[in-house]
């Protein structure tokens, strides 16, 4: 609140003040106009003004994501996946369909395992997202089939500059394409057949982290006739010529030091655009790729074997577009724990084309605080990876626990949003929601509204001021590592709803208050019903306000009405 600038015991001056009438009103959250569809639709992604939100039944979807590893594609493995989405409190789980499961013998396909997958999440109502594990898994093409990986003549292998094979195959093998194409679309007819009276599946990912370790491009005899043709128009659209490269010519002519790189992402991108363009035409799910990404601060640079070319990292997100235009959205594997980074990357990867879901992050404790922030940008989802209790940690990517230490840091910030998560992502489409993470610098930030400013501190005692001489040596248990965070949504012109967990959040008035005082009306907590209705569980007064609003470590909730006079 413009919360007290407490100087002398428990008085309160409410600073500054409001123009006399708030400007033009924002409709209440509560009678937010939602987007309207009909409840069978497909899954769709719509943008507004450049904000995104997922639709499912029509109506906007958050999704509170839980990936499992990469080996609990099986039914054996799935009764220790649901204990883990349940305490996680998710409400869709991300899991790989790997093309040497579902066609073990060429033509034979056996979709059984999908089968059990989508019925489970259907008793459960947890919704699923599908990772098509198939030419390329992080680079790989180890979930391939067994008769496409031994058969190099039929599915080749890129090739150096000296003609010697890399493991990566080549996104100019015309077969591969069209076998893992056909296998695709086998599934994608299975999903329409099994799936579209319930859509339990509401997104594909196709592929899985793609581009080449150790090798710029393809130097086979197609990818070579290729590099040496014109760069295709659509490209030349979206991805602007190197400085010094000419309008358009050849890869070499138009990007220079980066012609290698630039052209290896279109051709994959090719790829992986034919098979979801073919999938889609059966049965049109939205569609995403992945990314094992570059160094999101490191000043821009020519590849040098320091990521994986050819993958859609940020810098080739609109050759991405051009070359796949039915890949939905191009997003972010976050497995770099540290704030700037996290930050540089959601800043790279949300922009107008490409609405913000996040496929992977960490699970460990560290990551959990980004969700504020991922979430309260607007972004339609996000997913921790390895949530499942199967004995099995990718520490030091993630949490060293494979029980309930793992889903209990994710919880404590789904929790808070499971109830509300459709009002969240209407609100996220309307440009009404903010987040922050408390960043490594464990300083304050603010969070700009329309007519009030949020002030978020960390490492904060309930009550009274980090100031004081008595506490000066005596930092909160959340003050240990960076765990805290907040998202706010503004659902009227001095109303918000308040999530987070070890904060402390103070509003304060802009410039446009002059001359008026401010107050805080009320903070009540509660939480929204299966209805969208707001169910007062409490109200804070006193103690509980004087000091800011101090988010426990628990899910907390808050509706904040704000107030002038
Ligand atoms: C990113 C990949 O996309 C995941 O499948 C997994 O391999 C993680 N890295 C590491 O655990």
């Amino acid at each position: 609140m413009p919360m007290s600038t407490r100087k002398s015991g428990r008085s309160r001056t409410w600073r500054a003040a409001l123009p006399a009438v708030a400007a033009a009103a924002l409709s209440t959250a509560l009678a937010v106009t939602a987007v309207t569809a009909a409840a069978a639709e497909l899954p769709r992604l719509v943008e507004r003004d450049g904000r995104h939100a997922l639709l499912v039944d029509g109506k906007p979807f958050l999704v509170l994501g839980a990936q499992v590893h990469n080996s609990s594609n099986s039914v054996a493995a799935l009764e220790r996946v649901w204990p883990a989405v349940a305490d996680a409190k998710a409400n869709t789980v991300v899991v790989p369909v790997a093309w040497e499961q579902v066609e073990p013998a060429e033509g034979r396909f056996d979709f059984g395992f999908v089968d059990t997958l989508l019925a489970q999440a259907r008793e459960r109502g947890v919704r699923v997202v599908l990772l098509w594990f198939a030419t390329w898994k992080n680079t790989s093409p180890q979930y391939a089939p067994a008769w496409v990986k031994l058969d190099n003549a039929r599915f080749p292998r890129m090739l150096d500059d000296k003609g010697k094979p890399s493991y990566c195959l080549s996104p100019f093998g015309a077969e591969t394409l069209a076998a893992d194409r056909r296998a695709f679309v086998a599934l994608m007819t299975h999903l329409k057949q099994v799936d579209e009276a319930t859509r339990t599946v509401i997104m594909v990912q196709v592929q899985n982290e793609v581009g080449t370790y150790g090798l710029a491009r393809d130097h086979g005899a197609a990818a070579n006739r290729a590099f040496a043709a014109e760069v295709p128009a659509e490209v030349l659209r979206l991805q602007k010529p190197a400085a010094g490269g000419k309008a358009r010519g050849s890869w070499t002519e138009v990007y220079g030091d980066y012609a290698e790189q630039y052209f290896h992402s279109w051709a994959i991108a090719r790829y992986i655009g034919e098979i979801a363009a073919a999938g889609r035409r059966v049965y049109d799910l939205p569609m995403f790729v992945n990314n094992a990404l570059r160094d999101p601060l490191a000043p821009m640079a020519p590849w040098k074997s320091d990521f994986a070319s050819g993958g859609p990292t940020h810098d080739v997100i609109g050759i991405y577009k051009a070359a796949a235009p039915r890949i939905d959205i191009v997003g972010p594997d976050i497995y770099m724990p540290e704030s700037a980074k996290v930050e540089a990357i959601l800043d790279q990867f949300q922009r107008r084309d490409n609405a913000l879901w996040v496929p992977e992050i960490g699970n460990a404790t560290t990551y959990a605080r980004y969700h504020y922030a991922i979430l309260g940008r607007g972004a339609i989802g996000v997913a921790p990876f390895g949530v499942d209790y199967a004995d099995y940690s990718n520490y030091p990517l993630g949490s060293p626990h494979t029980d309930a230490r793992m889903t209990a840091p994710i919880a404590a910030v789904y929790g808070g949003f499971a109830p509300m998560a459709s009002q969240w992502a209407q609100w996220a489409l309307e440009g009404r929601t903010r987040g922050v993470a408390e960043g490594d610098d464990r300083q304050p930030r603010t969070v700009a509204f329309k007519g009030w400013t949020a002030k978020v501190s960390f490492g904060e005692w309930q009550f009274g001021e980090r100031s004081w001489p008595q506490l000066k040596d005596d930092a909160p248990p959340s003050a240990a590592k960076p765990v805290g965070g907040v998202a706010i949504a503004q659902i009227a012109d001095d109303e918000f709803i308040v999530t987070g967990r070890s904060a402390r959040v103070r509003f304060e008035p802009d410039a446009s208050f002059q001359g008026l005082g401010t107050m805080l009306v009320h903070a009540q907590e509660g939480g929204f019903g299966p209805d969208g209705r707001w169910t007062t569980v409490r109200n804070w007064n006193g103690d509980q306000v004087d000091w800011g609003l101090n988010l426990p470590a628990t899910p907390t909730v808050l509706r904040v009405k704000l107030g002038r006079y």
